[in-house]
């Protein structure tokens, strides 16, 4: 494991490790976590599956090691950055996709810009702005690697400390409320950076592939809903064009804690959605379901893994340690996986801070849970 991804300091001094670090994303894996669940759990060669795949920590650090890795992801911005980490295009054709985007900038009128809610003008120089509309219109980050590579490095910087992003003073891993960010800017006189965005992004696509490219295994990110994309993947499996999988490694939605939809209105906007936040996008995708929704999506998705699992396959689910997404999740493991010793809780001092309490999220928690199953 620290052949190819290093802890602490030296993280970021292998191309495994750079590329690890994509992007920010709300309630993520720290990814030592993440690489040392699948070292310890998942046979070398074997396959990773997570369901609720996020930034794909996960099934990156299987693909990494040589194993196979399979996520799944409803939310547009955790999918992208899964997908383009588990396929990186060439840098000379980032570079050169970041330059016609660049070109394509000068063509998008004032209108366009105008047509915009008052924050962007807030967040962003008018400059900034072209260019983001002209990526925005342009990259097909669904279909082509190059462009979800590009794209998913603009994401990395469309948000942050102002000194370091593409944006007025924010939040990295969250996007705030548009009234509020406006209100707070004005309040502590800030302005929009001043950048030249192809420099500016050419500088952080050169940074990234400074190190080079992981070597990787395969492994794809399906953008969907688990509840439906798991029957795609029991044909898949039983095709035996995907292979069983060794484990099942996931961290499902925490009951009523947040929404990924809204908490990245701003990323989901580069992504085609509305200019403003909303709370109510499709099904899973807000943070303040009913009880018997939330048991179901965790009853029905964990019941179409145990579908494609091998017999001898282990579970680690980390899950919020409150009273009842820990009893609901403990409930419906034990139901989806009889064949299981009952779920064992880990408490796990060694990987603080808490994927909630990174990025920002200083609320005081009862923490997160390791639940893991092992065959009986
Ligand atoms: C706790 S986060 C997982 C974070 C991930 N472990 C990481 O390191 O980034 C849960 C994820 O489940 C996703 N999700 C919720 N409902 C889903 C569904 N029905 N199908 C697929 N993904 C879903 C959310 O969008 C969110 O990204």
């Amino acid at each position: 494991m620290t052949q190819v991804f290093q802890v602490g300091k030296n993280r970021l001094s292998t191309p495994v490790g750079r590329w690890a670090s994509v992007g920010p994303y709300y309630a993520m894996f720290p990814i030592s976590f993440a690489f040392a669940m699948v070292d310890e759990h998942c046979p070398p060669g074997g396959a990773v599956l997570d369901p609720f795949v996020g930034r794909g920590s996960s099934i990156y650090a299987a693909v990494s090691t040589g194993r196979y890795g399979c996520g799944i992801e409803i939310n547009e911005v955790g999918w992208l950055y899964s997908h383009a980490k588990l396929n990186p295009a060439p840098e000379v054709e980032v570079l050169q996709r970041n330059q016609e985007i660049s070109h394509k900038s000068r063509g998008i009128r004032k209108s366009h810009i105008n047509e915009l809610p008052e924050f962007f003008r807030h967040c962003y120089t008018p400059t900034v702005l072209r260019y983001l509309l002209a990526a925005r219109d342009n990259l097909n980050w669904k279909s082509s690697s190059v462009d979800a590579t590009l794209m998913a490095i603009i994401l990395v910087y469309l948000h942050g400390a102002k000194e370091k992003s593409l944006s007025n003073q924010m939040r990295q891993g969250k996007a705030m409320a548009p009234d509020y960010s406006i209100t707070w800017w004005r309040e502590h006189h800030l302005t929009p950076p001043n950048r030249q965005p192809m420099h500016f992004m050419a500088q952080r696509i050169r940074w990234r592939y400074a190190k080079g490219i992981p070597n990787l295994h395969d492994g794809s990110a399906y953008l969907g809903d688990s509840t439906q994309k798991l029957d795609d993947l029991r044909t898949e499996v039983e095709a035996n064009r995907v292979p069983r999988f060794d484990l099942l490694f996931t961290s499902p939605p925490y009951y009523n804690i947040t929404s990924y939809h809204y908490d990245q209105w701003l990323r989901l906007w580069m992504l085609g959605h509305e200019p403003r936040p909303s709370k109510t996008g499709g099904e899973w995708q807000n943070g303040f379901w009913s009880q018997t929704d939330y048991r179901s999506l965790l009853e029905t998705v964990f019941s179409k893994c145990a579908l494609v699992l091998k017999p001898e396959a282990r579970i680690v689910v980390r899950t919020d340690a409150r009273e009842f997404t820990l009893r609901v999740t403990k409930e419906v493991l034990a139901k989806a996986f009889p064949d299981k010793h009952p779920p064992v809780d880990e408490a796990r001092p060694l990987f603080k801070p808490s994927q909630t309490s990174l990025y920002g999220d200083k609320s005081k928690k009862p923490g997160e849970i390791d639940l893991i199953l092992l065959p009986r």
